[in-house]
C-alpha cells in the first residue's frame, strides 16, 4: 500500500510517498527556518504562508522522486493535530482537495504518533508494545505505546518541552534559532561539572517533567554575569545545562521502564537528535539488557515520511476521514480522531 504523506504543522513543510508504513520511496523537506530565525522563533503567520507558497510544488517533487502518480496511491495521510493552526489548515486543506480529487481515502494523523512511527522506517523489526519518549520542541511526553494506534500517556512536562527549554537556553546565550542542536555541539566542548543547576521533578507524578525553573535557572546565571561584565564560559554552562536536562530525562525514563516492565525503549522528536541523550540511553539500555530504537538524524526533526508511517497503520484500523475534517491546535495523542 502506497500513501502520500503531508505534513505542515511547524515551520517545515513536507511531503513523502511511503510503502506499507515502513519503506520511504521518497522524502522532502522544505524548511523555514532561515525566515523564522530573523524573528527568534516561529511566527505563525508567516509560517502559514509559506507553507501555502511550498506545499503544491515540495509534494510534486514527492511523487516524482518515488516515480508514482496520483493514481499509483492508495492513500493521503496528513497531520491534522497538535499544531500552529493556520500551518495545518494548510496542509489539511492541501491533503483534503488531493483525496477529493484522486477518489483517494484521507487519512489524518497525530504529529506525535508520527514522531514515535519514524522508528518503524528505521527499525523494521520494531512492533509494539513499547515505551516511548516523545522530545520536541513543543513536547515531552512518555508513552505506553500498546500498539501502532493505542497509546497512553503516562508523563509529560507540566510546563516547557525539553526542545523548548533547549531552545531559550540557547537564545539566552546568543545562539541562533532554534538553538538545541547549537548548545548541543558547544555542549560537547565543555565541562559538564561546571555549574550545578536543579533537577526539577513533580511531586507525586513520578513521570512527569518540569523544565522551566531549570531554563530559569541558567537565564538567571547569564542575566546576573552581564550585569557585573563578567562572561560565562559558554561551552561549560551548555554542557551542564544539556546534562540537567538529560538527568532528568533519564531518571523519569528508567523508572517508567523499570514500572511498566517494558523491555523495548523507543526515542522520537527533535531532541531525540541530542548526542548526549543518544549516548546515555546506550549506555543504560545495554546494562539492563533493554532494546533501545532511536531514529537517524533526518527523521528526528519534523518530516513527512514518518506520517506516511504511521498514516499506514491509522488506515489499517479504519481511521479515516471525511471532507469535513478539521485541524486541531491541540489534541492528546491517546484521545486521537
Ligand atoms: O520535533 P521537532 O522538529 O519539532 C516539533 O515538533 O517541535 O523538534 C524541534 C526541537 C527544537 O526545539 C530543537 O531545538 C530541538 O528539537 N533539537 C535539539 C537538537 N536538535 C534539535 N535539541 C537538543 N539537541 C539537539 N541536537
Ligand atoms: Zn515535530
Amino acid at each position: 500500500m502506497r500513501i502520500l504523506a503531508i505534513e505542515s504543522s511547524c515551520d517545515e513543510t513536507a511531503a513523502a510517498v511511503v510503502e506499507n508504513g515502513r519503506t520511504v520511496l521518497s522524502s522532502v523537506i522544505a524548511s523555514q527556518i532561515e525566515e523564522h530565525q530573523l524573528y527568534g522563533g516561529v511566527v505563525p503567520e508567516i509560517a502559514s504562508r509559506r507553507h501555502s507558497e511550498a506545499i503544491a510544488g515540495v509534494t510534486r517533487q514527492a511523487l516524482e522522486q518515488a516515480g508514482v502518480t496520483l493514481n499509483q496511491l492508495d492513500g493521503i495521510a496528513v497531520t491534522y493535530a497538535p499544531g500552529l493552526i493556520g500551518a495545518l489548515l494548510v496542509g489539511v486543506n492541501f491533503a483534503k482537495g488531493l483525496a477529493l480529487s484522486a477518489g483517494l481515502p484521507l487519512i489524518p494523523v497525530h504529529h506525535l504518533r508520527a514522531h514515535i512511527a519514524s522508528n518503524y522506517i528505521v527499525s523494521p523489526e520494531l512492533t509494539p508494545a513499547f515505551l516511548c519518549l516523545v522530545v520536541s520542541g513543543g513536547h515531552t511526553h512518555l508513552i505506553d505505546v500498546k500498539d501502532y494506534t493505542d497509546l497512553r500517556v503516562i508523563g509529560q512536562t507540566r510546563d516547557d518541552a525539553a526542545g523548548e527549554a533547549f531552545d531559550k537556553a540557547a537564545r539566552a546565550m546568543g545562539m541562533p534559532y532554534p538553538g538545541g542542536v547549537h548548545l548541543d555541539q558547544i555542549a560537547e566542548t565543555g565541562n559538564e561539572d561546571t555549574f550545578t543547576l536543579p533537577h526539577p521533578s513533580v511531586q507525586g507524578a513520578p513521570y512527569d517533567f518540569s523544565f522551566s525553573g531549570l531554563k530559569t535557572a541558567v537565564i538567571n546565571l547569564i542575566h546576573n554575569a552581564r550585569q557585573k561584565d563578567e562572561q560565562l564560559p559558554i561551552a561549560d554552562l551548555s554542557a551542564s545545562f544539556r546534562k540537567a536536562v538529560v538527568d532528568c530525562l533519564l531518571r523519569n525514563v528508567i523508572r517508567a521502564m523499570e514500572d511498566t516492565g517494558h523491555e523495548t525503549l523507543v526515542i522520537a522528536g527533535g531532541v531525540s537528535a541530542n548526542s548526549l541523550l543518544r549516548r546515555r540511553l546506550q549506555q543504560e539500555c545495554r546494562k539492563r539488557n533493554w532494546k533501545l530504537h532511536m531514529p537517524s538524524f533526518d527523521l528526528c526533526g519534523d518530516n513527512a515520511a514518518m506520517v506516511g508511517a504511521q498514516g499506514y497503520y491509522e488506515f489499517l484500523v479504519e481511521k479515516t476521514a471525511g471532507m469535513d475534517l478539521n485541524a486541531c491546535a491541540a489534541m492528546p495523542i491517546d484521545d486521537h480522531f
